[in-house]
């Protein structure tokens, strides 16, 4: 059918019914005459002058079908896709304890997509599973449920309603910005059918195109907005456990990282510190001069992150509940403020998503630095959770009820809290729980309340891996585990697992073993500082990585696929992972295990510890004792390093740059690390026929680098940095 094509929109009509198409770039939206995507929501979609009609086709029933110059990509699915309603009476199985849930299918649309026989399908953020998620469906409803997660747990914390699929022609991604609950079908009811189900939300939705997973990745990022620029030292170790209950227990913490040499960057104070769990508050019982236990710990290269709540204390004499109540900042319920249980007892909800009511917490988390001298905010509990599960439907948020934004409860917080960190002329360090697909410019993430189990171990790669091909690059999961207990093996290998996590937090729940790297024995604690040493050596090269996902949206960590689309044996891999394009990790992920078989792509390998060598497109079984992790490094790669630090307040002055072989070239960028001006150098870095250069091609950071040493195999030269430098190897 020929569409009536206005400006930029392409408009089907068949029946009474009208499909309409727009097109930025390769990023297609197809909606439903009328339809407007939720103004909450926030998009970078300016449509342009339509012109994809030749690869766009809509046939007379409305289905929608694109090509790319492989044939189809993208296919409406043409059978019966009619979902029947599963709810029965499951109150047996119920009272035998079955977690037991009628199932929601009354969907208001549904969105029907054909998936070919070898297609996969990644993305939908931190749920659980492998990488390939085909054959599950999942809820996207931000849900707190600390109990064990896995592949078929439904909700998570997060709603990133993103998948990128792959099939025979290439790969597509598909966008849904609806942020009510909604459903994802990945061939769990048909494994023909993809559907995306909503209880409300419109027949309105993005698919992406483009050449690679790179190009769409891309695309996705420029759309949901790009991921912020971190602190060089967010890229540290952090420290965590719920709770460091004294300001004397977390000196003696500092002290107990400094004095066995093992780096760190940053502690996290859990919910104890506060005064009877009232947001804003420091209880002085326990820390009677935080702003002196902030300074003092600056002074050793160590900041804190405190932790902070939605849920304010009911309490009509607190400053806080007073000015957001003077101010109508809480969310009601037929009128009145809206009251649940969370940690401080009674409490009442802030609603985001008023201007007024966002300002206050911004300023109150400004006052709240100011006072305190902590440096990053942790949301937590933001799906917005209670001890009494989700909030009613017809809890109100000014005029939007809570079945609305729900899902954007964590992103309108962090949005909030993070224009704090612009006030204060400051990167933002905002680390969240709940988000939607839109809060990767503000704040990092991690995946919540995970367990000390191998199960979780595993889960994390493929985890930490989606959340950065669904737009979030600064994420990980809680070293070690959160719930339950952790042992020394465990934690050994889960350090050298997610070693080049971007955020690497070792963190764990009030009711278990201490889990900190020296909490076990002599060999543990060996062993994981010799690891975060060798991250706090590969800064530089994870710095890079943080750049051009703040400047392009790339992934820090990659999912083998992601390197080598073409690469059939790369679409399952879950258990291996890249770090940029260059590094390659394949860790042990299974108790008592000391060798694991890892897949090499095409070209040739490096050893990172031992330099031998390994010829691509083929698989080897691996020796990898307990003080071992597998790390490999592309041939043709370079390598930008520092050398021996514990924390990054500092920046060294020397460049340390590991060469693979030649021909190699590789980009990197220098600022301070945390200034908000946007100045930075870019060095073009190329080393052939035994030669090593630099380029400068751009130049508005006065350099901190005084020396570089370049190092090939077991050769090594040092001379001063320079802008433009030549050396021979
Ligand atoms: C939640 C968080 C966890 C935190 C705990 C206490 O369970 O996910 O990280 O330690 O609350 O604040």
């Amino acid at each position: 059918m020929n569409p009536v094509i206005n400006d930029n929109t392409a408009t089907y009509e068949v029946g009474g019914r009208t499909v309409c198409v727009q097109a930025q770039g390769k990023v297609i939206r197809i909606f439903e005459a009328g339809s407007v995507i939720d103004p909450l929501v926030k998009l970078n979609f300016s449509p342009e002058e339509f012109s994809l009609q030749d690869i766009i086709s809509v046939d007379d029933a409305l289905r929608v079908v694109i090509k790319n110059d492989r044939g189809v990509v993208y296919s409406d699915y043409t059978g019966d896709a009619t979902v029947y309603d599963h709810e029965k009476d499951f109150s047996l199985a119920a009272l035998e304890g079955h977690k037991v849930e009628a199932e929601r299918v009354h969907f208001k649309t549904q969105i029907n997509i054909a998936l070919g026989a070898n297609d996969k399908i990644y993305g939908l953020g931190d749920k659980a599973a492998g990488l390939d998620r085909r054959g599950y469906k999942y809820v996207q409803w931000n849900t707190d449920d600390p109990s064990q997660h896995n592949e078929s747990y439904k909700s998570l914390y997060k709603s990133i309603n993103y998948v990128l699929v792959s099939g025979d022609n290439g790969f597509y991604g598909i966008f849904y910005p609806d942020p009510h609950r909604v459903t994802f079908d990945l061939g769990a009811y048909k494994p023909d059918l993809m559907y995306i189900g909503s209880e409300n939300g419109n027949y309105d939705y993005f698919i992406l195109l483009g050449d690679s997973p790179q190009e769409i990745t891309r695309e996705f990022s420029r759309l949901v907005g790009m991921p912020f620029l971190p602190r060089l030292k967010m890229l540290g170790n952090q420290q965590s456990r719920w709770s460091y209950g004294t300001q004397d227990e977390v000196e003696k913490l500092v002290d107990d990282f400094t004095s066995r040499g093992i780096p760190l960057d940053y502690v996290h104070l859990d919910i104890d510190y506060m005064d009877g769990y009232r947001v804003y508050t420091v209880d002085e019982n326990k820390f009677p001069n935080i702003k002196g236990l902030t300074k003092k710990l600056a002074a050793r290269g160590v900041e804190l992150v405190t932790i902070l709540d939605p849920a304010v204390k009911y309490d009509e004499n607190y400053s806080v509940y007073k000015a957001m109540a003077d101010e109508n900042a809480f969310a009601t319920q037929n009128g009145e403020i809206y009251h649940n249980t969370v940690w401080p007892g009674d409490s009442v909800y802030p609603n985001y998503f008023d201007d007024k009511a966002a300002e206050l917490v911004t300023d109150m988390t400004v006052e709240f630095m100011d006072r305190t001298g902590v440096t990053g905010i942790w949301c937590d509990m933001n799906e917005p959770a209670s001890f009494n599960g989700p909030l009613p439907d017809d809890v109100m948020f000014g005029e939007y009820p809570h079945s609305r934004i729900h899902n954007l409860y964590g992103d309108y917080m962090v949005r909030a809290v993070a224009r704090a960190f612009d006030k204060k002329n400051m990167r933002p360090y905002v680390i969240t729980r709940a988000c939607f697909a839109t809060s990767s410019p503000f704040t990092t993430v991690w995946n919540g309340d995970n367990q000390s189990l191998w199960a979780h171990l595993r889960a994390s790669l493929p985890q930490i891996a989606t959340m950065n091909i669904c737009g979030f690059p600064f994420d990980g999961v809680d070293v070690g585990g959160f719930g339950g207990e952790c042992n020394k093996e465990l934690l050994i290998r889960w350090t050298q697992a997610n070693i080049f996590s971007p955020f690497f937090r070792n963190h764990s729940a009030v009711h278990t073993r201490d889990q900190e790297p020296f909490a076990f024995d002599e060999q543990t604690t060996k062993i994981c500082k010799k690891f975060l040493r060798l991250r706090y050596e590969l800064i530089p090269y994870l710095y890079d990585r943080a750049f051009e996902a703040h400047l392009y949206g790339d992934p820090i960590i990659r999912p083998m696929f992601y390197e080598y689309p073409t690469d059939e044996k790369c679409s399952r891999i879950s258990d291996q992972i890249m770090i940029g394009d260059s590094l390659m990790l394949a860790p042990i992920l299974d108790q008592g295990a000391s060798a694991r078989a890892v897949y090499f792509p095409k070209g040739e390998w490096r050893d990172w510890f031992n330099c031998i060598k390994k010829r691509g497109n083929a698989l080897y079984a691996v020796d990898i004792p307990l003080d071992a992790t597998g790390l490999y490094m592309r041939g043709d790669s370079i390598i930008p390093m520092y050398s021996r630090l514990t924390n990054l307040s500092k920046k060294p002055s020397a460049l340390v740059v590991r060469l693979g072989g030649a021909p190699a070239s590789y980009t990197s960028y220098e600022d301070d690390g945390v200034s908000v001006d946007g100045k930075y150098n870019i060095y073009k870095m190329k080393y052939a026929d035994g030669v090593f250069s630099i380029k400068t091609v751009k130049r508005d950071y006065d350099t901190d680098y005084r020396m570089i040493r370049i190092v090939c195999g077991r050769k090594s030269v040092i001379v001063p940095f320079s802008y433009e430098l030549k050396v021979k190897i």
